[in-house]
């Protein structure tokens, strides 16, 4: 039997990839592994990835293919999205990759890797069945100030561009209790920040059959946790945002005032197409209570520009509704066709020049927007919870509970602190700032 010490996991798309990369690195840490800190050194090289756009996966899969010309002694595992979407397939096209392991087994890695070492022959484990036993309460962070917790899995909207329900499943609520453990856990640990993790956090608790216990009374629960100053979440579906989930937000003093929000497209035709299940008039009707409600409230978005039959009209409602709502956030996307969806069988008929053209359009449109927010900030005094020191620069780097970035300058000492800033000036996509010193 072969003998391995270290490991490197390489992570590709969301944050929820992420948190599954924190658990598996748990995972091997508990066998004795160390990580290295290069991935050329390892013993163990595993590519966590993402199926959500074709670049995504076209780009991991050039650099694993480069891999076998290299004939390196390493472990190779694919893990993630792409191993749970095309499974074997992987594995006939890569014979130096040893093993696959799916997005509901990650709880399996070192069982896998038993096996690869025992037999050294190709493994794959990408079961179907939904993940409910994560040794959640274990992984390790390597952040000190910030964690992700991840709250419920999988996704039930099936939108028609969208590969997560066939790579993740259907959603299933993790148990409160385990999530409250792990946050007063987190805390006592000293933690200040937690971001609730799932495909659309909303949803959480509709699959309780037992129990009526939806989103919103958890952020009530996990509002109650000494120490933890900042709750985030991310992400939402725009139909599950509930009036209470609003009174959540606009009372609870932890949980911060910024929602991820995805409009996708600002056509009725090709939301409707898309399968959202909301009209542009029910999110717009929406998002204007939220800004009643909550005055400081930034919003977030994600945009599928050029989705298949979207013409230059619908086009220009997506920019003209984008520019109305004055989004904080935007990751701004073209459309990529994903096998396995039902948008695949609609005709991709908008030219990737026009794609080009319309994704540019809405990139300047968001930097636009974002420079006018910019500047009506300036001026105004600003909670940053400090994350970062510089030491050449003197200078301190953290995030506002709107999820704006903001440097300025300061001592060593205030890292990990929230300290009070006023916003003087901006450049690109930060805000640069005078640290208020408290008498
Ligand atoms: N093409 C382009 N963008 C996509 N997204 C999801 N699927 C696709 C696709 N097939 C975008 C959506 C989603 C974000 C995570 O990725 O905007 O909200
Ligand atoms: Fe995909 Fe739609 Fe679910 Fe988001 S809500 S993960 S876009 S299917």
């Amino acid at each position: 039997m072969k003998t391995i010490n270290t490991f490197f996991i390489r992570t590709y798309g969301c944050q929820m990839n992420e948190n599954d990369s924190e658990i598996l690195a748990t995972q091997l840490e508990n066998r004795g592994l160390k990580k290295a800190l290069v991935e050329e050194k390892a013993d163990l090289l595993i590519f966590n990835t993402c199926s959500v756009r074709d670049l995504a996966e076209r780009k991991v899969l050039g650099k694993i293919g480069r891999m076998g010309k290299a004939k390196k002694r390493q472990i190779i595992g694919i893990a993630g999205c792409m191993a749970q979407s095309k499974k074997e397939k992987l594995l006939e096209k890569f014979s130096h990759v040893d093993f696959l392991i799916g997005t509901n087994n990650i709880s399996d890695i070192n069982k896998v890797l038993d096996e690869v070492l025992a037999t050294s022959t190709q493994v794959s484990k990408t079961e179907e069945r939904y993940e409910t036993e994560l040794d959640y309460l274990f992984a390790k962070r390597d952040n000190k100030l910030k964690a992700s917790v991840s709250i419920i899995r999988g996704c039930d909207k099936f939108c028609t561009y969208c590969i997560v329900p066939y790579t993740r499943g259907r959603e299933i609520s993790r148990p409160f209790e385990s999530i409250l453990a792990e946050c007063q856990s987190l805390a006592h640990k000293g933690y200040k920040e937690i971001v609730l993790l799932g495909q659309n956090v909303n949803s959480y608790g509709k699959d309780f059959k037992d129990q009526k216990f939806l989103f919103h009374d958890l952020l009530y629960k996990l509002d109650a946790i000494k120490g933890l100053e900042r709750i985030r979440f991310l992400t939402s579906h725009p139909v599950d945002i509930t009036l209470d989930l609003m009174y959540a937000i606009r009372d609870l003093g932890s949980v911060c005032e910024y929602v991820h929000f995805p409009l996708q497209a600002g056509s009725n035709k090709i939301l409707k197409k898309m399968h959202r299940i909301y009209t542009k008039e029910e999110y717009l009707e929406k998002v204007n209570l939220l800004y009643k409600l909550i005055p400081d409230i930034a919003l977030g978005t994600d945009i599928i520009v050029g989705f298949p039959t979207e013409t230059d009209e619908e086009f220009e409602e997506t920019y003209a509704l984008f520019k109305e709502i004055k989004y904080s956030q935007a990751f701004i996307f073209a459309y990529s066709p994903r096998k396995n969806t039902p948008s695949y069988r609609f005709t991709d008929d908008v030219t990737k020049e026009q794609k080009g053209i319309r994704l540019q359009k809405m990139l300047d449109l968001f930097q636009t927007v974002k420079n006018e927010k910019n500047e009506s900030l300036k001026g105004s005094i600003v909670e940053v919870l400090v994350e970062e020191f510089n030491l050449e620069k003197n200078q301190l780097k953290g995030k506002t509970r709107q999820w704006d970035k903001v440097i300025f300058f300061g001592d060593k000492s205030l890292l990990y602190s929230l300290q009070k800033v006023k916003i003087t000036a901006f450049n690109h996509h930060t805000l640069i700032g005078e640290l208020i010193l408290s008498h």
